[in-house]
């Protein structure tokens, strides 16, 4: 049995003031069975980490450079994300791919960097509304799985993949009940075949547009074991009734 785990990426949302809604957070939520993650931007980080500490609510980076340290300016290691609190990473979100142009090659190193500072790697992977159009929806988060997740390492305890359709991310739109059982069904396959035994603890999230009003029925889809989820994260009231869908 997997446990369930509620997971929200405030992106570059969120200064100073915003931290009361992580203590609102964890002050809301005691019971187990459920983990909780805030991932805050960096500036916020240890803060967060400070202001939640001893709760439930665990923290978490938006990415990290592969390398442990160097003249990499602007650049956050993995580590340095360990040693500001976080116990998790997000890596390779799409708006990451994009905006920066991450390849799956860069995402499994970095992967492995997370992986070495002793953080749980949240590892996403999502088609474009062209890329589902076309029907090739399957292929390509089969292929950005394959690429983005090391060979070595990989078990329930340092990894979690998020599947993140982008045209759903941000938008209100979500794909039917049917179309994420389908990916998160074959993700889950592509897992045991890779991995075997070693996959079965691995949560698969689903992300984008989850809202407490469609997080119930979401969250009873097959293997889906929790949700990444962006706007309705940056409060605690929103993101606290998602929680108690899971
Ligand atoms: O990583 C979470 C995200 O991309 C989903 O964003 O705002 O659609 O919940 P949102």
């Amino acid at each position: 049995m997997r446990r369930k785990l509620a997971a929200g990426n405030w992106k570059m949302n969120g200064l100073s003031g915003s931290l009361g809604e992580a203590v609102a957070l964890a002050a809301t939520h005691s019971a187990p069975g459920v983990d909780i993650l805030l991932c805050p931007p960096t500036t916020l980080l240890d803060r967060m980490a400070d202001a939640v500490h001893g709760s439930k609510v665990a923290v978490g980076g938006q990415d990290c450079h592969p390398a442990v340290s160097g003249a990499h300016t602007g650049d956050i290691s993995a580590e340095m994300l360990a040693d500001a609190g976080a116990s998790y990473v997000i890596l390779g979100h799409s708006e990451r791919r994009a905006d920066h142009g991450e390849s799956d090659a860069l995402i499994r190193a970095k992967t492995e960097a997370a992986l070495a500072a002793g953080l749980v790697a949240v590892v996403c992977v999502g088609e474009t509304e062209a890329q589902r159009d076309a029907g090739e929806t399957l292929a390509v988060v089969g292929a950005q799985l394959a690429g983005s997740l090391p060979d070595d390492g990989v078990t329930g305890d340092s990894v979690v993949v998020a599947y993140e359709p982008v045209w759903a991310i941000g938008t209100g739109r979500v794909p039917t009940l049917e179309q994420i059982a389908e990916v998160h069904d074959s993700l889950r396959a592509a897992l045991n075949a890779r991995y075997g035994a070693a996959a079965e603890g691995i949560r698969l999230l689903y992300g984008g547009s989850v809202k407490p009003g469609n997080a119930a029925e979401i969250f009873a889809t097959s293997n889906v074991d929790g949700a990444l989820v962006g706007g309705a994260s940056l409060t605690a009231a929103d993101f606290s009734a998602i929680i108690a869908a899971l």
